[in-house]
């Protein structure tokens, strides 16, 4: 029977600390919840330290999850390891991860610590956490710009003082694939007590080999791997969960794994991922993108049609994409529009569904054919319950080839309403001219993008924007039939995050935040 690679997920932590993808609460539970579908062995669930925000959704993630294991992030101080343990104690399978750099250059330059201390802390904070929770994690950061006589050190007290996870992350993305296997294989061979614990990987994006990598710490003896879906993260990301996973599936001939993921929810997870937090997913990325099962040059579709292993390697079923793209409209009804949304991996309460079945009939009404595009930007108004300051309660647009384009628009801001107006350089600068002075908001527009949802000229029009404030970045969304409305929308959601996470900045200062 092939040997079992634990898929570790670490969409809400690191994943969540890539810029503009931040999570509140209930998004980040509606994830959880899409993640233990998924099959995921363990979910990091945050880093409670960081911020009360982080603390909150562990603690009701723990709450709330049934089967898969809860990770919370903490360093090696007390006060850390205490908050962590207390966010996971209503988990029924609990694990703290517990982590301290261990290069030279982050020793010397962030952790103001030599070898001896982090050695120390390192071998003190996991036992304290083991008088209260048996399974740990520990996490050598910077491993791979470690001294690796040194890394089998602080493994080697890791493993003695009780941790039966070790992690062996490739933090800044610099290893290269025979390099980091060599490195798992060394560690594997000449740390005392390692077979005691298991052993895990963790890769960075920033070389574009961190599935890659991966699959080499896997190669040299690795048997967890933590990843994120759409490999989102810091800079250039985490390694994709989707890509480890189907690379192991369908790959199984050479590299004989077998992981407990339920594939067919990929394509649902990734979806979800996207419509919460803003990120796009390229065409082209491996597994989930747009393209990614699409045959465009004759000679390819031609043979894919004589049969579908001349130039496919998975099917797009095995992933969940759905492959009767089931069209909706407006005599489609409550119980159609509750299945379909299943389908696409949303679950909604009894009052949710029907505020969201209101909104599907008054879009229905709007436009003659709902895609599943356009029910999942129906569903996640509904299911995201983010603080609301501000709200659009009407806009209007003066605009064209002979007049100065305007915008008057008029918004509820903490339940006040106000109204105001402002020219611009096209409708939409008006818009947000408008919108900005009624708010007093200081951000930087840094991105704007409008997509058509689906084709047709009633197509909804998908805005999505990125802004910072004071080094904060959020993303905002808005879609509707009429682009500058879906503009006026976009901004303001991102205007309301900007508040929600201003409220749940992290209290951490420097050092190994
Ligand atoms: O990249 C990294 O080193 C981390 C650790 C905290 C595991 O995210
Ligand atoms: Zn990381």
């Amino acid at each position: 029977m092939a040997e079992r690679v634990f898929i570790f997920d670490t969409t809400l932590r690191d994943g969540e600390q890539a810029p503009g993808a931040s999570m509140n609460i209930e998004e980040k539970l509606i994830v959880a919840r899409q993640l233990e579908k998924l099959g995921v062995d363990i979910m990091e669930a945050g880093f409670p330290a960081a911020s009360e925000g982080d603390y909150e959704s562990v603690r009701r993630i723990s709450e709330e999850i049934e089967f898969c294991r809860v990770a919370g992030l903490s360093r090696t101080r007390r006060e850390d390891i205490e908050k962590t343990l207390k966010a996971l104690e209503p988990a029924k399978n609990p694990l703290i991860h517990i982590f301290i750099a261990t290069s030279d250059i982050h020793l010397e330059y962030k952790l103001k610590m030599t070898r001896e201390q982090v050695l120390k802390a390192a071998g003190e904070a996991i036992r304290f956490a083991k008088k209260y929770l048996d399974l740990i994690e520990f996490s050598c950061e910077d491993a791979s710009r470690s001294d690796p006589k040194y890394l089998v050190q602080v493994i080697q007290e890791a493993v003695q003082a009780g941790a039966s996870v070790i992690n062996i992350p490739d933090t800044v993305g610099y290893a290269l694939p025979f390099e980091f296997e060599n490195l798992v294989k060394y560690l594997r061979e000449n740390t005392p007590g390692i077979e005691k614990a298991v052993l895990s990987v963790h890769c960075h994006d920033d070389l574009g080999l961190a599935v890659a990598n991966s699959l080499a710490g896997i190669r040299a003896g690795a048997r967890q791997v933590e990843c994120t879906i759409n490999g989102i993260g810091e800079r250039a990301g985490n390694a994709s969960l989707e890509e480890i996973v189907m690379a192991l599936h369908t790959r199984k001939d050479l590299l004989g794994f077998d992981t407990k993921i339920n594939t067919e929810q990929i394509y649902p997870a990734s979806r979800l991922l996207r419509k919460i937090t803003g990120y796009p997913i390229p065409p082209n990325k491996a597994i989930v993108g747009a393209n990614a099962f699409s045959h465009e040059a004759g000679i390819h579709q031609d043979g894919v049609l004589k049969h579908r292993l001349t130039y496919e390697i998975m099917t797009p079923q095995k992933v969940g994409i759905p492959q009767n793209r089931l069209v909706m409209g407006k005599h489609s009804g409550r119980h159609a529009f509750r299945g379909r949304l299943q389908e696409l991996g949303f679950e909604l309460s009894d009052e949710e569904l029907d505020q969201a079945f209101k909104k599907f009939k008054e879009l229905a009404d709007k436009k003659k054919e709902v895609f599943d595009e356009d029910l999942e930007t129906v569903v996640m108004d509904e299911i995201i319950k983010i603080p609301r300051k501000y709200r659009l309660k009407y806009i209007n647009i003066n605009s064209g080839t002979e007049v100065m384009p305007t915008a008057s628009v008029q918004m509820e801001i903490d339940g006040v309403l106000l109204r105001d107006a402002e020219f611009g350089d096209g409708p939409v600068d008006a818009a947000f001219k408008t919108i900005t002075k009624l708010t007093g908001a200081k951000c930087k527009l840094l991105l704007y993008s409008v997509n058509a949802i689906t084709g047709g000229t009633d197509a909804q029009g998908e805005v999505r924007c990125r802004i910072e404030e004071n080094g904060l970045e959020v993303s905002g969304f808005g879609a509707h039939t009429d682009i500058i409305v879906a503009s006026a929308l976009s901004y303001i959601d991102a205007l309301n995050h900007l508040e929600f996470k201003k409220q749940n900045r992290s209290g951490l200062k420097g050092e190994e935040a």
